[in-house]
């Protein structure tokens, strides 16, 4: 879902606790933005689909670590929210298709800035990603490496 607001929507970065993060997200404004862009973690060895192949939806279950780490309600369809000190991205694509990516940037290793309407977004050097983890534009190459992710009742669950 791409929306002529998405794409003159100003986004204010901001910190944000988890849960104070993802409340009153709506679908199309879904726009959270971590504190720090630049803070490059070398992720670009990270393997992946390369540039065009979809991200797999993650089918495995969460591991024995596996956490809450949000609420089904908190990620909008057909939007994505930052998860403030976990470095992961959630997203429903379509209603029901919960995915988690890990929040760094496959190009060069900086954290994900935000999301901006339905694009996930790296400012270092302007890559954005699309809701499955996809590369929407460069120059990053390679989908967001994701996490498995489940929805057990009203929460969701990352491994
Ligand atoms: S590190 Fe994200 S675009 Fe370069």
């Amino acid at each position: 879902m791409n929306t002529a607001a998405s794409d003159t929507q100003a986004t204010t970065p901001t910190s944000l606790p988890r849960r104070a993060l993802l409340g009153g997200v709506g679908a199309v404004a879904a726009t959270a933005v971590l504190t720090a862009c630049g803070s490059s973690v070398g992720a670009d060895s990270d393997g992946g689909a390369a540039d065009g192949e979809l991200a797999a939806a993650t089918t495995a279950p969460p591991g024995p670590d596996a956490e809450v780490v949000a609420g089904v309600a908190d990620v909008p369809v057909g939007g994505a929210v930052m998860i403030d000190g976990k470095r992961l991205v959630l997203s429903q694509p379509v209603a029901g298709d919960f995915r988690a990516f890990v929040a760094i940037c496959t190009h060069s290793g900086c954290n994900i800035s935000g999301v901006e309407g339905d694009e996930i977004v790296c400012n270092c050097h302007g890559s954005r990603f699309r809701l499955d983890g996809t590369v929407a534009k460069g120059p990053a190459k390679r989908p967001l490496k994701t996490r498995p992710i489940e929805a057990r009742g009203t929460d969701l669950v990352v491994g």
